[in-house]
């Protein structure tokens, strides 16, 4: 175990991002009626008239303009080991020594080329750790507040299995048929009227399915960025979301944060300076650290975001799993956010992970760039899997599945919480967020939650270290503490495992 805790750590800094694999579907686009009208999706500006950072390019077919050619290194993240050095050797044909039979046996030598290289973009990105030590902690011994996976045995099996019969009973041959890259009409109606609950009024035609918010914001960094534009990013950040900025080419930079959140008079200098394109955040029970950011907070980002002329990315996938406190506004929700917000939601946490439904809510113009980035992705998300969630949403299923699952986690962040006095060390610090996934907690100097963790992992219990969250300096001392895997007791048989390797005596 310990070396494969090594391979671990190693892979948090230097791997690359494991499948990347894209296909593309000749013709389809345009059968789903792809086409864009140009000038719509050239609009700049929102109502109030500041305008829009532009789109990433004017119409999808038509060639990038000669500056795009080229990918800037990218700042973020040493890039510690070269994926192509020389040609690549590998890709189609085979390892080196396989080419070098090949090559031997070919009686036309010199018609053998090597590949050529990866896509820099793809060396440029490290992997993400908290999926790398998800496989190290796959072992049913180990009491893991890794993961940010929702409790499997909390899951409606019931109501999404009748779903789907219901959907597969009634018809069949639409819910088995190709459909449209904006989504089931039925499920954004029923997403529209939840997130309109919530205070922030929406239309099912301001939507569009996604699968899972992560293709969402994928979809998002293909319209608006050009390689080399500057995102702002709270710091510590929700760590997919850095590896698809990243890949994307942009320039990461991260703005400071407390525990309220982005500090905005921060944001506003930060923005001022560095000219970005967007900012990303997850306002709501963040993802890593469990923190909220207050209403009177959410109003400074939407005015600094009007007057420095940027896009919003409002990442909610646990907005829904409050279990005390008063609900916050939507961010996008606010003056000067409404039109220059792009509002990704997501079933993962709410019903289940594996269906990959997500959803994006977005101006006209933003959307339709989407629309079109998502035909090239994937035509359209599963057509089953819409229409087995909308029927689900139908029915009284989610709010008694809600009701019960944030009893639980309550339950479980209160396990957590109560017992990290005697599990970290003299000195740490953490939160106690009001719903979500996720506890952060701050070990003091000289303690290094990356260093620790083979240990830890050694008393079968884990975490992820916080460092990799950071797209600026980390505070190594910091690790993010999944509350919801695991039922009480087991919470606390986890935190006296984890006593054993942060409370030991040190030399
Ligand atoms: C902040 C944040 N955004 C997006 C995602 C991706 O969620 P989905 O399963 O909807 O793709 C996650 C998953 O953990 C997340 O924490």
């Amino acid at each position: 175990m310990s070396a494969s805790v090594a391979a671990f750590v190693a892979a948090s800094v230097a791997a690359f991002v494991s499948a990347t694999v894209s296909v593309s579907v000749p013709g389809f686009g345009v059968m789903l009626g792809c086409v864009a009208d140009a000038a719509s999706v050239g609009e700049t500006c929102g109502a109030d008239g500041t305008p829009y950072p532009p789109l990433t390019r004017p119409h999808p077919l038509l060639p990038l303009p000669a500056h795009h050619a080229g990918t800037p290194a990218h700042p973020w993240r040493p890039r510690l080991g070269s994926l192509h050095p020389a040609p690549v050797e590998g890709g189609p044909f085979g390892a080196p020594a396989a080419q070098a039979v090949r090559r031997r046996e070919n009686a036309r030598t010199e018609d053998f080329r090597p590949t050529p290289p990866l896509a820099a973009r793809t060396a440029r990105t490290g992997g993400s750790p908290v999926r790398e030590i998800l496989a190290l902690t796959a072992r049913p011994e180990v009491i893991s507040f890794a993961g940010g996976l929702p409790a499997g045995e909390l899951f409606d099996t019931g109501g999404i299995s009748a779903a789907f019969r219901h959907v597969l009973d009634e018809a069949p041959r639409q819910a088995l048929q190709y459909s449209t890259t904006e989504g089931d009409p039925a499920l954004r109606a029923a997403v529209a009227a939840r997130v309109s609950a919530r205070g922030f009024a929406t239309a099912p035609d301001d939507l569009m399915i996604t699968t899972g918010s992560q293709q969402g914001l994928s979809l998002l960094a293909t319209a608006l960025l050009e390689p080399g534009d500057t995102v702002l990013v709270e710091d510590p950040c929700y760590l997919a979301a850095l590896q698809v900025f990243s890949l994307a080419g942009a320039r990461l930079v991260p703005v400071p944060t407390d525990d309220g959140g982005l500090d905005p008079q921060a944001l506003d200098a930060i923005a001022a300076r560095e000219r970005p394109r967007l900012l990303y955040l997850v306002p709501t029970f963040q993802n890593p650290t469990g923190r909220t950011l207050p209403a009177g907070r959410r109003a400074a980002v939407a005015r600094v975001a009007a007057r420095r002329g940027l896009w919003i990315v409002e990442d909610d996938p646990y907005g829904e799993l409050r279990f005390e406190g008063e609900p916050v506004p939507y961010l996008g929700s606010f003056p000067g956010a409404e039109d220059r917000t792009a509002l990704l939601g997501s079933f993962s946490k709410i019903v289940a992970p594996g269906l990959r439904l997500g959803w994006l809510r977005a101006p006209a113009v933003l959307r339709r760039a989407c629309v079109i980035a998502k035909q090239a992705a994937d035509l359209h998300t599963s057509t089953l899997d819409q229409a087995a969630v909308a029927r689900y949403l139908a029915g009284p299923g989610l709010d008694a599945h809600l009701e019960r699952v944030r009893g639980a986690y309550r339950a479980r962040r209160d396990a957590l919480v109560d017992g990290l006095g005697a599990a970290l060390p003299e000195g740490s610090r953490w939160n106690r967020p009001e719903g979500g996934m996720y506890v952060w907690a701050s070990m003091p100097a000289g303690y290094d939650a990356t260093a620790l963790l083979p240990e830890v992992v050694r008393h079968d219990v884990a975490y992820v270290p916080g460092a990799p969250f950071y797209a600026g300096p980390a505070d190594v001392g910091t690790v993010r503490l999944s509350f919801v895997t695991h039922p009480p007791e087991e919470i606390q048989e986890g935190l006296l495992r984890l006593a054993k390797t942060l409370r030991a005596p040190r030399p």
